[in-house]
C-alpha cells in the first residue's frame, strides 16, 4: 500500500483551460496551460493518493500514476468531474481555468467575413466547483482564485459564496507568474488561516500545498 499524508484517499482535480466554440474552427479559451494543476496531481500522487485528473486541452504529458480525463468545454468538465466525484472522493481540488462564458449557440459551418463588424452572444457555464462543493457528500474542496486585484477580498468572497475548505489566490498580474508560467506565488486562504507560499517553482509550491491540505483533511477526518 501506498504511505504519505494522502495514501488511501481518492483525489479528483480539475487543470487546463476549458475551450468553448464559436463554430467548427474557432473557440474562446484562454491562457492556462495545465501546469499548476498537472503539478498538484503530481504531488498528490506522491503523497500517496489515487488521483484523477480531469484536464482541459494541455501540451503537457500526464503525470505518472495519475489517469487523465480530457475535457473540452466547461459543461464536458462539470459532467466529467461529477462523474470522478461519484466514484468516491474525498479531496476535490479546482486548478482549472474554466470559461465563464460559452457562445449561446455553436455554428454548424465556419462563420464567414463580411464588411459589417460581428457580435457574439454569450450565455453562462456551469460552476464545477461550486457544484461539486454544494452536494450533500461534498469532499473536502480546494478552489483557485485568479486575480489581477484586490487578491484577498475577491479570495476571500469565493471562500465564502462557494463554500470551500480552502482558496489559493493568485497574484495573475505579477510577471512571470500565473498563467502558462513554471513559477506562481500564491496565498492559501481557510477559514482560521492563512499561509503565503512562493514565489517557487509550480512542482514545490504544489508539494508544500498539497501537505498542508492534507494536515487540514486529516483533521476534519479525525484521522
Ligand atoms: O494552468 P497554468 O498555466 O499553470 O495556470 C494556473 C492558473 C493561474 C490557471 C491556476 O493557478 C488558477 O488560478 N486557476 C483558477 C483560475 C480562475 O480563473 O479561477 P476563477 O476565479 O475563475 O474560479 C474560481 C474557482 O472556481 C477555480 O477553482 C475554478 O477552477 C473554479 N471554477 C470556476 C468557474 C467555473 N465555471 N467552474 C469552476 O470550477
Amino acid at each position: 500500500a501506498s504511505r504519505g499524508p494522502l495514501a488511501g484517499r481518492r483525489v479528483v482535480i480539475t487543470a487546463g483551460p476549458t475551450r468553448e466554440p464559436i463554430d467548427p474552427v474557432r473557440y474562446i479559451s484562454n491562457h492556462s496551460s495545465g501546469k499548476m494543476g498537472y503539478a498538484m496531481a503530481a504531488a498528490a500522487r506522491a503523497a500517496g493518493a489515487e488521483v484523477v485528473l480531469v484536464s482541459g486541452p494541455v501540451a503537457i504529458a500526464a503525470p505518472v500514476g495519475v489517469e487523465v480525463r480530457g475535457v473540452v468545454t466547461a459543461q464536458d468538465m462539470l459532467e466529467e468531474a461529477g462523474k470522478a466525484v461519484d466514484e468516491g472522493c474525498d479531496l476535490f481540488i479546482a486548478t482549472a481555468a474554466v470559461a465563464d462564458y460559452r457562445p449561446d449557440s455553436c455554428a454548424a459551418d465556419k462563420i464567414k467575413k463580411s464588411d459589417e463588424g460581428m457580435s457574439l452572444s454569450l450565455v453562462r457555464n456551469p460552476d464545477t466547483l461550486a457544484t461539486i462543493a454544494g452536494r450533500s457528500d461534498a469532499p473536502f474542496t480546494v478552489g483557485f482564485a485568479a486575480e489581477t486585484r484586490d487578491v484577498e477580498r475577491y479570495a476571500l468572497d469565493k471562500l465564502t459564496r462557494k463554500k470551500l475548505n480552502m482558496i489559493v489566490a493568485n497574484d495573475v498580474s505579477a510577471p512571470g507568474l500565473g498563467f502558462n508560467s513554471d513559477n506562481n506565488a500564491v496565498i492559501a486562504f481557510w477559514p482560521q488561516g492563512r499561509e503565503a507560499i512562493g514565489p517557487d517553482t509550480k512542482s514545490a509550491l504544489a508539494q508544500r500545498l498539497i501537505a498542508l491540505i492534507g494536515e487540514h483533511l486529516n483533521q476534519k477526518a479525525g484521522s
